[in-house]
């Protein structure tokens, strides 16, 4: 597990998005096009920004980038809650990335919740190694409870094996979730987590822990991972 502590969070998304352009270029170096599965949330969101600043927007050939989704919230794409809707305003649009280049995990209008995990379950499949599919980048949050992507504790995704993509209800949220799941994540070429905040550092201190059966310390005893964080979350010094 690597860590990269940033003081502040503009050094923060930065060393994220260096690590980003990096992995991506080896990515289209190595096979011509790189697909990497983008998260929700406000950290995630803060990075996209980066990415599309003057500065970076021409850092990554992303005409080559395929970009798909770690989880999605059980809403139509235009929602506000959508994280498709969220990449689309701070990253696809301001970037112009092709609309063939995005793969949103609920279709518009969005369908049954089963159907659309079927579908983006074929999508993978399209493109999938025998073993299953191999996304270059994962980019993940962290929630406060250990969660990443939609992979929230005590819930069932957790569990499955056999299928990349399910819908997981998380009994202490109004709205459903669908996400990829444990096998994807473990079989890809790189995951990386950008976390930041106070409220955050029991998670984060606890995915060393050997015995921490939290989704993120599960999934960091069981592949590599590179972390982004800031001091406050991981600064025990009140
Ligand atoms: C989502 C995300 C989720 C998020 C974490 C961190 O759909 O909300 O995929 O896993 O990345 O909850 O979110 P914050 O960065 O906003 O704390």
């Amino acid at each position: 597990m690597n860590i990269q502590i940033s003081e502040r969070p503009e050094q923060l998304v930065a060393a994220c998005a260096e690590h980003l352009i990096s992995v991506l270029a080896e990515s289209i170096e190595a096979r011509g096009r790189a697909r990497i599965a983008l998260a929700g949330g406000s950290t995630p969101k803060s990075l996209y920004d980066h990415l599309a600043s003057p500065a970076l927007a021409n850092r990554i050939d992303w005409g080559r980038v395929d970009c798909y989704f770690g989880d999605e919230r059980a809403v139509p794409q235009g929602h506000p809650d959508s994280n498709f809707g969220m990449a689309q305003r701070h990253l696809f649009v301001p970037l112009g990335l092709p609309r063939d280049n995005q793969f949103p995990m609920i279709s518009a209008p969005m369908g049954d919740l089963d159907a659309e995990a079927d579908r983006y379950q074929a999508l993978l499949a399209e493109w999938a190694e025998p073993e299953g599919p191999v996304f270059d980048l994962m980019l993940n949050g962290m929630g406060t409870d250990g969660h990443f992507a939609s992979l929230f504790p005590g819930t069932p995704a957790l569990t499955e094996r056999d299928r990349w993509v399910v819908v997981n209800p998380v009994p202490q949220l109004s709205t459903q979730r669908l996400t990829l799941t444990f096998p994807v994540f473990e079989r890809a070429r790189h995951v990386c987590f950008l976390t930041a905040g106070a409220d955050k550092r029991p998670a984060f201190q606890a995915i060393r822990q050997p015995d921490s059966d939290l989704p993120c310390a599960q999934l960091v005893r069981r592949r590599p991972t590179d972390w982004f964080v800031d001091r406050a979350c991981t600064d025990t010094s009140d």
